[in-house]
């Protein structure tokens, strides 16, 4: 069985595998990159990096209606509990639990994550997941660079996550370091052309990444998917 991921636009990700259904990050409203609006989202479980509006998101909207257990870190689960979710799920950096989709394992982001109504978000993290059938995706989400990507890249990554957008998270000089050390056999931009401020060529990125590593570069069009 395959894990299928699709970009929704900005740092929203859709996953299927071993038959559940994961969104990343769930942002639809007020996404201009979004390519369905999150009355279509379908949901078994919402991951959630960290605090800011673009990550949040359409998540309390989306669990109520779906009944999805949303999973991120334990002060923005309380948080989620606090406004009415009924399922939350909180972990923390460097812990990683059995889900029924997976070993879920949190890890370190270079970032910010108070929550939209000014709570305390914690700290913001990434998700490195390995399916049940054994394959390894990190979600990097919104960070900087940093030095133990190594660590995480260490794990063996099929599928690596990352954003290329600059001013909030690395850019495209630093998302290239950031494969050097992740070393993932292929790696998906994100969070990027959402908003002028964040453009990129990823089409030149590509080109960089695929003449300085053995990494291949998938670079979906919000609404297209790639099979692991
Ligand atoms: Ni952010
Ligand atoms: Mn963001």
């Amino acid at each position: 069985m395959t894990t299928k991921l699709t970009w929704h636009g900005h740092a929203t990700l859709g996953l299927e595998t071993g038959g559940y259904k994961l969104v990343i990050d769930p942002f639809f409203t007020g996404n201009p990159a979004a390519d369905i609006s999150p009355a279509a989202v379908q949901a078994d479980f919402l991951l959630v990096s960290h605090g800011h509006g673009d990550h949040v998101g359409d998540a309390i909207a989306i669990a109520r209606r779906t009944g999805a257990t949303i999973i991120s870190n334990y002060e923005i689960a309380s948080w989620f509990e606090g406004q009415g979710v009924k399922k939350t799920y909180g972990q923390h950096l460097g812990g990683g639990h059995k889900h029924p989709f997976g070993y879920l394992k949190l890890t370190l982001a270079l970032h910010g994550s108070m929550l939209p109504d000014g709570s305390y978000g914690g700290n913001p993290c990434g998700f490195l997941l390995t399916t049940n059938e054994g394959k390894k995706l990190y979600f990097a989400q919104d960070t900087g660079l940093f030095g133990d990507m190594k660590l995480i890249g260490e794990e063996g990554l099929d599928v690596a996550v990352i954003p290329i957008g600059d001013n909030y998270t690395m850019g495209p000089n630093d998302a290239l370091r950031a494969v050097r050390m992740l070393e993932p056999k292929v790696v998906v931009p994100i969070h990027y052309n959402t908003w002028e401020l964040i453009a990129q060529d990823a089409a030149a990125w590509k080109v960089r990444v695929e003449q300085e590593t053995n990494t291949k570069v998938i670079v979906l069009k919000p609404g297209e998917s790639y099979s692991v």
